[in-house]
């Protein structure tokens, strides 16, 4: 049972929602981390030059296939072959495995601003304060709870608009916010030799890895992957020019990604030492390091409460988004109505996400292939599932639709002067490439190889 299709307003309109689903806890929490622990400038280089080829190849192609179907992801598939409909069924997984852990770190930023509102900024910025917080039981669950709660009553209500045009003015909030503190970051005494580090590729710092985080990270980013980007371009109208789209999406999307880490990496050499365990802090790293920076600054209490909040919002836009998405899956196939749907879905997302908040405090022994439980999960879905998708995409549009399919789709209404990358893009580079990251990272994760 489809809806009827309304389409974004005006030529913005679908950029900015595109952008709106692409922005959140991935630029601003994941982009960091990654970047600190994969090798900083080496990191943000093969980053950059994964976007304007992986991703443009990937965002272009499912913008087109939703465009060009009018269908969301597994009804798009379908209806090009009836044979190939699996992969709509993989890519939507995918959601259903992020949202339980999204809304662990969720739980965490509205920690984090309850913390700053109540004026604890020096207290938040003590070493051990992060730590001590997600080791325990209780409280981090409560507020996981809170964050899936918060997502499920809009999406149990369907008030999805008024959030979005909330969440739409403060954005460029967001972005300001984000710049300012980077600047402000990279000023502090002490940053330059971390600004170096971020900006600066040493391919002492390259590895394998590199490109396999970096690669995840991008599909998680830019919502690739896992029929997010089917569903947006099933909205867009045919006069919206494409090509330039996909670049406005994607340089949004970096350009935050750039800065947030601009804001947090240096400020590790500021105030832990460049050395290796603060750098490889990993999901906790924005939590340990911007309290600081906060607590340096004039007025950082109203500084801090003002972003936490704001991250908020991009990330309850995005859990939105997510469980909307896993809710009309659940609909159309199982034909329940929606409001079961998301009760179901409500529960089934609190119970998965327990052990992801549980893994770092009581459940920390418990290992799933040596990593926490909320590392896992994040590997299922951006390693292992992502990949697969992606590469089932590439061989969908390159030998069974052709690219010539989308190739005229994009050219209804826009130039198409990346044809030729994305044709060699599509149809080789890409998948030959996915397959060997998806290959050696589950060699690496069952401990068989080490890359
Ligand atoms: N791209 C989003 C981010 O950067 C996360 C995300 C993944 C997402 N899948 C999504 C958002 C689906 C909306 C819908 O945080």
């Amino acid at each position: 049972m489809e809806k009827k299709r309304s389409s974004f307003s005006g030529k913005i309109g679908f950029v900015l929602a595109a952008a709106g689903s692409a922005v959140g806890l991935g630029n601003l929490w994941r982009f960091p981390y990654l970047a600190a622990r994969y090798g900083g400038g080496i990191f943000l280089l093969v980053y950059l030059i994964l976007a304007v080829t992986f991703g443009f190849t990937l965002m272009t192609a499912e913008i087109c296939l939703g465009r060009k179907t009018g269908l969301s992801a597994i009804g798009a598939f379908q209806k090009l072959n009836k044979k190939y409909s699996f992969i709509g069924y993989l890519a939507a997984l995918v959601p259903i495995i992020i949202l339980p852990y999204y809304s662990v770190i969720g739980g965490w930023v509205i920690k984090y601003f309850a913390a700053f509102i109540s004026g604890q900024t020096q207290a938040a910025a003590k070493d051990g304060y992060f730590e001590a917080f997600i080791g325990q039981t209780g409280e981090p669950i409560i507020w996981l709870a809170v964050f899936v709660l918060a997502t499920a009553v809009v999406v149990f209500l369907g008030v999805e608009k008024g959030i979005e045009k909330a969440s739409k003015a403060l954005m460029p909030l967001l972005v300001l916010l984000t710049v300012g503190i980077a600047i402000y970051s990279v000023c502090l005494p002490g940053a330059w030799d971390g600004l170096i580090y971020y900006m600066k590729p040493d391919l002492k710092h390259f590895s394998f890895t590199t490109v396999v985080a970096a690669m995840g990270q991008l599909f998680y980013s830019m919502s690739l992957a896992m029929g997010i980007m089917i569903t947006y371009g099933s909205y867009m109208k045919k006069e919206v020019n494409l090509e330039k789209s996909v670049a406005q999406i994607e340089f949004f999307d970096t350009g935050i990604a750039f800065f947030a880490g601009m804001m947090i990496v240096p400020a590790v050499f500021v105030f832990n030492g460049g050395d290796g365990a603060a750098i490889n802090a990993g999901p906790g790293l924005m939590f340990v390091t911007l309290p600081k920076v906060f607590d340096s600054m004039p007025l950082g209490t109203v500084v801090g409460a003002l972003f936490f909040v704001l991250v908020l919002f991009a990330a309850l836009t995005s859990s939105i988004s997510l469980m909307e998405t896993i809710v009309s899956i659940v609909q159309d196939k199982l034909h329940w109505g929606r409001k079961l749907s998301a009760i179901v879905i409500t529960l089934f997302t609190l119970a998965v996400a327990l052990p992801s908040s549980l893994g770092f405090g009581r459940w920390s022994g418990v290992q799933p292939l040596g990593m926490s439980f909320l590392d896992f999960f994040d590997f299922i879905s951006n390693s292992i599932l992502m990949p697969i998708v992606a590469f089932l995409t590439c061989i969908f549009v390159g030998f069974v639709v052709k690219p010539k399919t989308i190739i005229d789709e994009v050219k209804i209404n826009s130039s198409f002067r990346r044809e030729k990358l994305f044709v060699v893009m599509i149809k080789y580079i890409a998948p030959v490439c996915l397959i060997i990251i998806l290959i050696s990272s589950i060699l690496n994760a069952l401990g068989i190889i080490t890359i």
